[in-house]
């Protein structure tokens, strides 16, 4: 039996779960099996889901909160609409689709969540830095909108930006991990960033020395 094989049955294996259990996509899978590893969406807690189309992982995000938990995704394409959770459609490059969020939001998140892909070029290295743009773009929602102690998890393609990137990450979180869940294609070089313990906003520390001047 080849590699690839084993690899197509476990890809069809976890679409036709998704499909028997009424999951949007197979990505439900690595969402879920994230959060039992690592406990990332608290029981009534607020999560902010970035890339969210087709919304398998705001499925399981709304499960894991609960009724008293908030639940907002973005996505470019349009998001059917889902029970108990807020939807948006727009790019979270431009700063107008992270005022919405925000304002949608209403207040801090404990989470943020992001599954977004760049679209696939078939080059190693463009798909790479494109991954790791659209990340800076989730870091800098994360910085700006997470409560201090709060999660971020978000998809990376690996490569050779990635150690930098990763430091970048550990600025703001006091524990930092590469996971990659069962559920995960093996065949993609697709990684999850599990950062926890957000050490709140960069210039919090500089308005409180201040304050205490
Ligand atoms: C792998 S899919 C997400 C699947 C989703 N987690 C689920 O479980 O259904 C990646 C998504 O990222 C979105 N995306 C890529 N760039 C984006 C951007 N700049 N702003 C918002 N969404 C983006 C794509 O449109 C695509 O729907």
């Amino acid at each position: 039996m080849g590699k690839r094989w084993l690899k197509e049955r476990k890809r069809e294996y976890y679409y036709r779960k998704a499909k028997k259990m009424d999951y949007r996509s197979r990505a439900s899978f690595k969402l879920m099996q994230i959060d039992d590893k690592f406990k990332v969406l608290p029981r009534g807690g607020a999560v902010a889901d970035l890339g969210a189309a087709p919304g398998g992982w705001l499925q399981v995000a709304k499960e894991r909160v609960g009724p008293n938990g908030k639940v907002v995704g973005v996505d470019l394409q349009r998001i059917e609409p889902l029970k108990g959770v807020v939807t948006l459609q727009g790019d979270i490059l431009r700063e107008e689709t992270v005022e919405s969020l925000q304002e949608i939001l209403g207040g801090k998140a404990d989470t943020v969540i992001s599954d977004m892909s760049p679209n696939i070029s078939g080059s190693y290295s463009t798909d790479h830095a494109r991954s790791v743009e659209l990340c800076s773009h989730a870091l800098d929602f994360a910085r700006k909108t997470l409560r201090t102690g709060g999660s971020l998890v978000m998809k990376i393609f690996e490569g050779d930006m990635m150690g930098d990137f990763l430091t970048e990450v550990r600025k703001s979180f006091s524990m930092v991990k590469l996971h990659s869940p069962k559920a995960s294609r093996s065949r993609s070089s697709e990684i999850y960033i599990i950062a926890k313990g957000f050490r709140g906003e960069p210039d919090t520390g500089a308005a409180k020395a201040a304050d205490e001047e």
